[in-house]
């Protein structure tokens, strides 16, 4: 794939080389994230981070991310903010924001709308998310995390053993996460919901023809047993017809230090793509797993910041030239990154 000047709306625009050159990218930016060094590679450019719907570390983080490539950032947090309120076509807010900025990150709660947004823009435009259809750079970011993981046990990634458990009907990141790894060899899927919230048909039946394995349980123990990863999900509230059918689901799911010791290998990865459900009525990712080491879940939130400044550098062709703009880093600045 040419990344220069592309649109980023759906990972099945990636192969197997374009995931490698992007992640070849992200390990150049760790420095950066690091704050060993500071480059400007981007001053000038803009940023519209344009956000319809709730996000804590995928808005900041495609936001810091630009930011630490030396460009600015603008910024729509609320759908009633923007004149998408007074009845504006995404076409026309397109044509409008595209004539203010050098690319363009959104999320928005309705399947398809990025892309529709996308085909009237003058700049390239990355989805963050459009309702429960994909969310690339989240999937990008896990993928990245599942390869650091698997590397420092002494593996790859074809041949992959992967639990997905919560809601698999509506998780946006679960979707574009299994698409992505359907790219590799041999990979088995454990998909692992609450009757009702099973992963979408078509989705099941590409993984099978691609020829990997593909397992369904409604029951959390018989579905985590002996997988590397452990992948867990919020329910997605939000996208429920009414709160009382998303009520139903609240709780049903919890993976806790006990059920972790018991019904898992040693060094099963655990990882959730954020934010979890930290109701007490909810928790499907305890607190009481905190000490283990296989806790994945912040070097996820911090690899995203590596691989958005990755897609930023490749798609506005910069990724060359990063270091040749990189300086000293002037204040006091605690080592933040975590590696595995
Ligand atoms: C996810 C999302 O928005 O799809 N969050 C994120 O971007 N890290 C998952 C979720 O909201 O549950």
């Amino acid at each position: 794939m040419d990344f220069v000047g592309s649109h980023i709306l759906s990972v099945d625009q990636f192969g197997r080389e374009d995931v490698e050159r992007l992640f070849a990218v992200a390990d150049d930016m760790r420095i950066y994230a690091d704050r060993a060094r500071i480059t400007r590679v981007l001053q000038g450019a803009i940023l519209s981070n344009m956000f319809f719907e709730p996000s804590t570390r995928t808005r900041i983080s495609f936001g810091c991310a630009f930011n630490l490539l030396g460009g600015d950032v603008r910024e729509t947090t609320e759908l009633k903010a923007s004149s998408l309120a007074k009845g504006e076509s995404l076409y026309d807010t397109a044509r409008v924001l595209s004539g203010y900025s050098d690319i363009i990150v959104m999320r928005h709660p309705e399947a398809g709308s990025v892309a529709e947004f996308a085909a009237a823009s003058r700049v390239p435009v990355i989805n963050a998310g459009d309702g429960p259809n994909e969310h690339p750079s989240q999937a990008l970011l896990d993928l990245y995390t599942i390869l650091k993981e698997m590397e420092s046990r002494g593996r790859g990634i074809d041949g992959l053993r992967i639990a997905l458990v919560g809601d698999l009907k509506y998780g946006r990141a679960v979707h574009s996460l299994c698409k992505l790894l359907g790219m590799y060899d041999n990979i088995h899927y454990k998909l692992t919901s609450p009757i009702g919230l099973g992963a979408p048909a078509e989705m099941i039946e590409g993984l099978k023809a691609r020829g990997h394995e593909v397992r369904e349980y409604d029951q959390l123990e018989p579905g985590i047993h002996n997988v590397d990863i452990l992948y867990v999900t919020r329910t997605q509230e939000e996208r429920f017809p009414t709160q009382e059918d998303a009520d139903r689901y609240r709780g049903l799911f919890r993976l806790n230090n006990a059920i972790y010791t018991e019904n898992c290998e040693p060094n099963t990865v655990i990882m959730h793509p954020l934010p979890r459900d930290s109701r007490t009525e909810a928790r499907e990712l305890d607190d009481d797993l905190f000490q283990n080491p296989n806790l994945a879940i912040f070097r996820q939130t911090d690899n995203g910041v590596l691989i958005r400044m990755a897609l930023f550098a490749l798609v506005l062709d910069v990724a060359q030239n990063v270091h040749n703009h990189a300086q000293p880093v002037t204040w006091y600045t605690a080592r933040r990154f975590t590696k595995v």
